[in-house]
């Protein structure tokens, strides 16, 4: 398979603190790439750096061949138009109705018809799973309607790609199901490459075809999901079982 994105040998500091360095990834085309890590380790700061929205250091990024890290601010925003975006926090404007807020995209980066972008965020809404809910105010929907919503402004623009960051943090089981359920089927629908930052291990062996385990600076580890789970580094393994001992300072 293609690569859709590599990050090659990428440093990022905040002031003294290094979050990155020398770290080298490549993300598959057309496959759900997992990046799991402890808080704080950089998980949010690779999917910023995989739309251009922070610039490393030192090293360079890729996205289709292209060396975005050379990008002016205009060919970055074009970028950023091809690359769906699912923020932690769902990121919806509350005065907006969900019908609105999914559209916002579209009235972005293209030139559509009123008529074409409703009948576009209608199905688009269908397709995870919230019809009807067009007029609605965020504050009228349950947060994992709202987190739904959220995939669907993501993906309304028919991206090449989508970044989920930690889709399912904080939600309940079943919510949980439903949400990597979507993942999945949003994959299939654009045929398209996903890259989710995520804690919740259930959901990650449901949906990863590879994963990625950033720690201290660099990927410590990374493959299937079968390899990660029977990986022999004690990183890996302490980080999956949840466990107080081992390699991790805790
Ligand atoms: N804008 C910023 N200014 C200063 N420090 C930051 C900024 N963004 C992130 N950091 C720091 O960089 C580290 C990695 O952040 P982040 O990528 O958000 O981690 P994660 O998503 O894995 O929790 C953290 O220690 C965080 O405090
Ligand atoms: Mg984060």
């Amino acid at each position: 398979m293609g690569l859709w994105a590599r990050l090659d040998d990428v440093s990022v500091r905040y002031g003294p603190k290094i979050v990155m360095q020398n770290l080298t990834l490549d993300v598959v085309e057309g496959a759900i790439t997992c990046i799991i890590g402890l808080s704080g380790a950089g998980k949010s700061t690779i999917l910023r750096l995989l739309n251009g929205l922070k610039k490393p250091d030192s090293g360079r990024v890729f996205v289709k061949g292209r060396e975005i890290t050379k990008m002016r601010e205009r060919e970055l925003i074009e970028l950023r138009g091809t690359i769906g975006f699912a923020f932690q926090f769902s990121a919806l404007f509350d005065s907006l109705t969900i019908g609105e807020n999914v559209a916002l995209p579209l009235r972005e980066h293209t030139k559509m018809r009123d008529e074409e972008i409703l009948k576009l965020v209608t199905e688009t809404l269908d397709s995870v799973g919230l019809a009807h809910v067009l007029d609605r105010f965020p504050s009228e929907l349950s947060g994992g309607m709202v987190k739904r919503a959220g995939f669907a402004r993501a993906v309304v623009t028919n991206p090449q790609a989508v970044l989920y960051d930690e889709p399912t943090t904080g939600l309940d089981p079943i919510i949980t199901h439903v949400l990597t359920d979507t993942i999945v089927k949003l994959r299939e629908r654009l045929n398209g490459t996903a890259v989710v930052v995520s804690h919740d291990l259930e959901s990650i062996y449901m949906m990863a075809d590879y994963i990625a385990m950033l720690f201290e600076g660099a990927i410590v580890a990374y493959g299937t999901v079968d390899e990660i789970r029977r990986s022999p580094n004690p990183i890996v393994q302490q980080f999956l079982q949840g466990s107080e001992v081992g390699p991790i300072p805790i």
